[in-house]
């Protein structure tokens, strides 16, 4: 069975090791992109240069009319979707006294309706072929919560109350959905802490380092596969024990 998966944001950090993994392991992979357009078509090209099939796809995530237009280039380009990885997300880091309307709006407008849109989009097409794999990326903070946070918290605790949600309704139809908590990965999501916050940081984590992209690609890697067809609904938590959630 040929496997096309769909990753948004899949230029940023994490994103990145996500198409490799998924490139390495046989997946036509379509690179979502908002802003980095660039750096979306450096990584498709290496995917095909490793042998792989890729391309790079225009896809706000908050924006319906750019999701449709980005099922359709995928469809022309790939073919149908039947791995989807929601993996968009902006931090905001914050007291929530210093959050605004508009900063409330823009966080929860990408780390957990942009899911929702994209979702809502794709998996039709995946009911129809009775197959599909939706793994929305969330956050640890989304399980207990973060101080300066509060917003993203939120947001990802939704993420993770819509994938066990969505799972009930699309597993009869041969789909799963979960959910892939990260700790701290490092990324430039994380590029604003100090030297001595990031020491503060490692000193908390059992495994002694911070997550890698690929630590958190083997994770979804495992929730592509046809093996995985029993999982569904679960939130499976990346983070060398940070915070022990
Ligand atoms: P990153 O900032 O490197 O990548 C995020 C990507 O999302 C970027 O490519 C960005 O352009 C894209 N994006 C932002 N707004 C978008 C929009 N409206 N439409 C489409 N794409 C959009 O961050 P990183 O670390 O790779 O994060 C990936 C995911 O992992 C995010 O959902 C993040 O919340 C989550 N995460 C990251 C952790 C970390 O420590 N880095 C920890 C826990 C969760």
């Amino acid at each position: 069975m040929d496997r096309i998966a769909f990753i948004t944001g899949g230029s940023g950090g994490i994103g990145k090791d996500v198409c490799r993994k998924l490139s390495q392991n046989g997946f036509a992979v379509a690179v979502g992109y908002n802003n980095g357009k660039q750096a979306a078509c450096d990584l498709a090209d290496e995917l095909v240069a490793g042998g792989g099939k890729a391309v790079a796809v225009k896809c706000d995530v908050t924006d319906m009319t750019s999701v449709n237009a980005a099922k359709l280039v995928i469809e022309r380009e790939l073919g149908r979707v039947d791995t989807l990885v929601n993996n968009a997300g902006i931090s905001s880091y914050k007291l929530f006294c210093d959050e605004t309307e508009e900063t409330v709006r823009n966080t929860v407008n990408v780390d957990l309706l942009g899911a929702m849109l994209v979702c809502r989009a794709f998996y039709p097409d995946m009911v129809a072929g009775k197959f599909g794999r939706i793994i929305n990326v969330a956050s640890i903070w989304g399980i207990c919560g973060a101080s300066m946070e509060v917003v993203y918290s939120a947001a990802k605790a939704g993420l993770i109350g819509f994938g066990k949600a969505l799972a009930l309704e699309l597993a009869p139809s041969g789909i799963t959905v979960n959910t892939v908590s990260p700790g701290f990965i490092d990324t430039p999501m994380n590029a604003d802490f100090s030297k001595s916050e990031r020491q503060s940081i490692l000193d908390e984590i059992p495994s002694c380092r911070f997550g890698t992209g690929d630590d958190v690609a083997s994770a979804i890697l495992f929730l592509s596969g046809i093996d995985a067809s029993y999982v569904t609904g679960q939130n499976i938590v990346v983070s060398g024990g940070y915070k022990n959630v």
